[in-house]
């Protein structure tokens, strides 16, 4: 197991948005989160990484433990350092989010976080190159990567935005909705890149497409009526 969340409630300023989750999250697989619009999949994404603290008046009570650097982590402890974790527990977003800088720039990012792991720049550049090859996004730009990022394909880009997501080297990769602005190739692409990626990371993907959770995942969680209940 990866990630237990035990009695998690959840709400925003003045929105309830989630009750009494009880989840396990299995190491290396590959979970999917289903659920209608506005159900709370991305706020349960965000609990996960601490992220919703950025938002004013929100508030969580129960509990999550993740399994962080060999041991449980209770991830709502103050004294959590949060880049730390939000290192480990990485987000892709929705919409490929490329910041307004070159591709190799981009790559870098993670790299002024406190907490990305310290790499000596000569071996930065392999660090770019073998990260771009595991996205299958190489060969298609290393003749540009001074380039602005902005001038990638979507599909380029949400692969850049999951290449910059695992430089960091996190141990849980969560992807919000990330192929649902894509072509089929670019999905396809995608889906077969986690496939490889659940060796490496314990991923948990919100997703709309019921047949992409039947192609990909290996257990699925659908969020109703702010609970949520493991299908299989
Ligand atoms: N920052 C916020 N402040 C207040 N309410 C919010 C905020 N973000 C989301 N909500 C509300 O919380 C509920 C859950 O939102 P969430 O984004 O988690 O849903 P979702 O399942 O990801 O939906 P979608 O499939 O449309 O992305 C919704 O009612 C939404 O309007
Ligand atoms: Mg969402």
């Amino acid at each position: 197991m990866k990630i237990k969340i035990n009695n998690l409630f959840f709400k925003y300023k003045n929105t309830d948005v989630l009750k009494n989750i009880n989840l396990e999250i299995m190491k290396n697989k590959i979970t999917a989160v289903s659920g209608v619009s506005g159900a709370g999949k991305s706020t349960l994404l965000l609990c996960l990484n601490r992220l919703y603290e950025e938002f004013e008046g929100a508030g969580v009570s129960g509990s999550i433990h993740s399994f962080l650097d060999n041991k449980w982590v209770d991830i709502f402890d103050r004294s959590v350092h949060l880049p730390w974790l939000r290192q480990k527990t990485g987000l892709v977003f929705q919409n490929p989010n490329p910041f307004p800088m070159s591709i190799e720039k981009n790559l870098l990012f993670p790299f002024r976080l406190l907490s990305a792991p310290k790499i000596e720049s000569e071996n930065l550049e392999t660090e770019i190159i073998n990260t771009l090859k595991k996205v299958h996004l190489y060969e298609e730009v290393k003749n540009r990567l001074k380039m602005p990022a902005s001038s990638l394909s979507g599909g380029q880009q949400q692969r850049l935005s999951i290449a910059r997501a695992l430089i960091a080297k996190p141990e849980i990769l969560m992807l919000d909705e990330p192929t649902s602005s894509l072509d089929p190739e670019s999905e396809k692409k995608i889906e077969a890149l986690l496939m490889e990626l659940k060796k490496e990371c314990t991923i948990i993907i919100v997703s709309h497409s019921q047949e992409q959770i039947q192609r990909i995942s290996d257990h699925h969680i659908k969020i109703e009526n702010k609970t949520a209940s493991a299908l299989y």
